[in-house]
């Protein structure tokens, strides 16, 4: 069983678990870490495999779910809200196929439900050939004008070189193991009818990876979802609008009443 390094604030029963997208680390959620850790909250932000300070790689969805259940069994937390950005979704949708009884509530941030269509799954293992030969690098330099806003890409240059920097967290073997997995994943609509518990799916209004009707579906295929949409934010709504998300997680998760 693989150890996850992360990061953690405050202290309490309700845990609230936040996971990283790809080629991120713990650290794209630098702002909502502290700004959540109130009213006996702990927020607890794990690296996966081959990101951050999590050595190693994992090729799975799968894999990803179950380090993170392995955290919570050495943390003694029974149940979590479990959020997911982008990547870290497609893992919460693994970690809800494989441990329900875990689960007191899911976020969604920039992902979708969907898996890859045979063109992005080729594009994946491209990216994974050029990595290999020209360096960790190219992968970020290629994802970034649709990760963030037109505006921000061309406005904020202190985003962009933030969204690099954590980028830069993430090591070969890992970047390596989360295309493959992400290939691979099947997809999660089919499950909604077995997640009985609340959802809150945000979502940038400018998201070109994961975009606003992919939101919208998901809102609309679970059960009891709220869809929160941030404007002048693209993908990555935690570098580009980190206030926003944590009000729309904060709003939510007080309105959750027994953990
Ligand atoms: C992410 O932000 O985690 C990735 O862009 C998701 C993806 O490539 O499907």
């Amino acid at each position: 069983m693989t150890h996850l390094a992360y990061e953690s604030a405050g202290s309490g029963d309700d845990i609230v678990v936040l996971v990283h997208g790809f080629p991120f680390t713990s650290a794209m959620w630098r702002a909502q870490l502290d700004a959540l850790a109130t009213d006996g909250r702990r927020i607890i932000a794990p690296d996966l495999p081959g990101f951050g300070g999590t050595p190693g790689s994992a090729a799975s969805m799968d894999e990803y779910a179950d380090a993170i259940a392995g955290l919570l069994d050495g943390l003694g937390a029974a149940r979590v809200v479990l959020a997911g950005f982008s990547m870290g979704g497609y893992v919460a949708f693994a970690f809800a196929r494989r441990h329900a009884g875990r689960l007191r509530g899911l976020i969604l941030v920039d992902t979708k439900a969907g898996a890859d269509g045979e063109e992005a799954r080729a594009g994946r293992y491209a990216m994974i050939e050029r990595a290999r030969a020209e360096g960790k690098g190219v992968v970020v330099d290629a994802m970034l004008p649709r990760l963030v806003s037109d505006a921000t890409l061309n406005g904020r240059p202190d985003v962009v070189q933030a969204v690099l920097d954590v980028a830069g967290g993430a090591t070969l073997d890992g970047i390596v193991g989360a295309l493959t997995a992400m290939a691979a994943r099947p997809d999660s609509a089919p499950d909604f009818r077995g997640i009985n518990v609340p959802s809150l799916v945000i979502v940038g209004k400018e998201d070109a990876l994961t975009p606003v009707t992919d939101a919208e579906a998901m809102a609309a295929g679970l059960a009891d979802a709220q869809l929160v949409v941030i404007p002048e934010a693209g993908h990555a709504t935690t570098f580009e609008q980190p206030a926003a998300v944590t009000a729309a997680i904060d709003t939510w998760l007080r309105a959750l009443a027994d953990w």
